[in-house]
């Protein structure tokens, strides 16, 4: 695998690359992340991946600081999961000046969800993705689903720059549990990491239920709320939507539906999401 620190540097060596599949990532690599770069195997000649914690998106008082920096043990998975090339720019070369040209998500995507608790979240993760799919110029991008929301939204600005790339999703990859694999599950102290798993189980409960016929979502996600609440958890949203643009469900109508929550357990923000 060969490591780019530089966009001149990454740019050169894809000269005759055929057609490339990028994984974007923010490092601190596990289960999740090294299933869409086998899975992005599939889907063209070259493989690139990147490692860069990208400040944009995330707010002041969020883990930025803290965010895992793993970047050897990151690099050997990589190589493992039979990654050609890793961009790993510093801050200064992907922002050497400030980045005022933002891409902003309509409020409809970017308000709702993740990004009513974390204002400003997908404006971040907009942005940066678009500057990477510039400096990559990929035919085909892999996003986890485990991120819906963030899958959600860049598909649709991908749809609406018409750019030339296919964005592909990639299944949540769970523990034997049931916790979805996150790079803040590094967080959990035994205890929280032990009581995890509860967020997977209210989730299923939930869908289980919707797809036995029950429609009272605000009843189902009211109980899930409840039963983390009675747990210690403290829940920031539990809400049944629409796959396609995570509206509301209508009331008539049967459309593909997931449902999605976040929650903090202790100072651990965790987030899940079911297809229903
Ligand atoms: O999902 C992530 O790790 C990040 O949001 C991404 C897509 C790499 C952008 O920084």
């Amino acid at each position: 695998m060969q490591v780019h620190e530089t966009i001149a540097g990454l740019r050169a060596a894809l000269q005759a690359a055929g057609r490339i599949v990028f994984v974007p990532t923010m490092g601190n690599l596990h289960a999740g992340h090294t299933t869409l770069m086998r899975q992005a195997r599939g889907h063209g000649d070259t493989v690139v991946s990147s490692i860069f914690v990208n400040r944009l998106q995330f707010r002041p008082g969020e883990d930025f600081d803290k965010y895992p920096r793993t970047f050897a043990a990151d690099c050997e998975k990589l190589v493992a999961a039979g990654v050609d090339h890793l961009f790993a720019p510093s801050e200064e070369e992907l922002y050497p000046e400030p980045q005022r040209y933002v891409v902003e998500p309509p409020v409809e995507h970017a308000n709702i969800l993740e990004g009513e608790f974390r204002p400003g979240h997908f404006r971040g993760v907009a942005t940066v993705v678009m500057k990477l799919f510039a400096v990559v110029q990929p035919q085909a991008a892999l996003f986890g689903k485990k991120d819906y929301q963030q899958f959600m939204v860049l598909s649709a600005m991908v749809r609406e720059f018409a750019l030339p790339i296919e964005v592909i999703p990639g299944e949540t990859v769970r523990a034997e549990d049931g916790l979805a694999l996150s790079s803040r599950n590094g967080y959990l102290s035994a205890a929280e990491r032990a009581e995890a798993p509860r967020l997977h189980r209210c989730l299923s409960r939930l869908a289980e239920a919707v797809r036995a016929g029950n429609r009272d979502f605000a009843a189902l996600e009211a109980a899930a709320f409840a039963e983390l609440r009675a747990r210690g958890w403290a829940p920031d949203y539990i809400s049944v939507r629409k796959r396609i643009d995570l509206q509301s469900p209508p009331v008539d109508g049967n459309p593909p539906l997931v449902v999605l929550a976040a929650a903090r357990l202790g100072s651990t923000r965790l987030i899940d999401n079911l297809e229903i």
